[in-house]
């Protein structure tokens, strides 16, 4: 079944080296609105050079990006970010030193403006704090129990939660994440899962992971890289009976199956 879905974010022939390595290598890849995707692939695969070039982090030595109509291959992450492209945690800083609910109501204005950062903090966001995005996001992400609580005394897995909530008040039209799951419980795993999936249809979401087996009921797409490359995208099951995938990210010897030339 063809994919009818407009396209939002192309890749073509990108490629990043440092020195002699070549950490992505000639990779094409193509993201539509309202995706659920997911890029796995072992430690050292390329994931998060690929994120870093999706989100402006450095520039790629060949290939373009394209967000919808645009060439983005240059332009720098807060210009991505202003235009809505993609809010990623590493544009997503807490303050450790301010409630919850303040982290979110400065998220929220900084995104949209209204107020400068120093307007913000002199009024310690009082204001602000009833605005019902700011109560709602509280609701989506579970956050209410917690919501004076200061940043600093947070678990991961709830602050995990607030990073999501920080990056989805911007509405952004991709949510990039790279290993949002990381060092996290198998409870909290389930809870900042539970908050994304209130999250899909709604936008564009991409998620780096190292391990398949925390987004395996999550992604309705999956695309397996190692050694820089592409090996295999497509539908979840059908990537992970790939034989390429089967050898290179879970190793397991396929030599013996049908007729295919195994490269040593
Ligand atoms: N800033 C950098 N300088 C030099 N080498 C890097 C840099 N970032 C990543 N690498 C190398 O590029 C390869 C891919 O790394 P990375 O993209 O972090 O993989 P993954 O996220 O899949 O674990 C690795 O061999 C890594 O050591
Ligand atoms: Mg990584």
């Amino acid at each position: 079944m063809t994919d009818t879905r407009a396209e939002i974010i192309r890749a073509k022939g990108i490629t990043k080296r440092f020195g002699a390595l070549v950490a992505v290598d000639n990779v094409d890849y193509l993201l539509r609105e309202n995706e659920v995707a997911g890029i796995i692939g072992s430690n050292g695969a390329g994931k998060t050079t690929f994120f870093n070039l999706l989100t402006g982090f450095f520039p790629p030595d060949q290939g373009t990006i394209r967000y919808k109509d645009e060439d983005i291959t240059f332009m720098k992450p807060q210009q991505r970010v202003a235009r809505g492209l993609m809010r990623t945690f590493q544009l997503t800083a807490t303050f450790d030193n301010l409630s919850v609910i303040d982290n979110l109501v400065l998220a929220f204005f900084r995104a949209y403006r209204k107020s400068s950062m120093l307007q913000l903090l002199l009024n310690t966001c009082k204001g602000q704090r009833n605005d019902p995005k700011i109560v709602e996001s509280l609701e989506t992400f579970d956050l209410q129990d917690i919501r004076d609580r200061i940043v600093k005394h947070l678990s991961l897995g709830e602050k995990r939660r607030l990073e999501i909530a920080m990056a989805v008040l911007t509405e952004p039209k991709v949510l990039l994440l790279d290993e949002p799951l990381a060092g996290l419980s198998e409870s909290e795993i389930k809870s900042v899962l539970g908050v994304l999936r209130q999250r899909i249809g709604r936008q564009t979401i991409l998620i780096v992971e190292h391990k398949i087996s925390h987004v395996e009921d999550f992604l309705e797409r999956l695309t397996v890289m190692h050694e820089g490359r592409i090996i295999a995208d497509g539908g979840y099951e059908e990537t992970l009976r790939d034989p390429e995938v089967r050898r290179s990210y879970w190793q397991i010897d396929t030599s013996g199956e049908q007729d295919r030339t195994v490269v040593a």
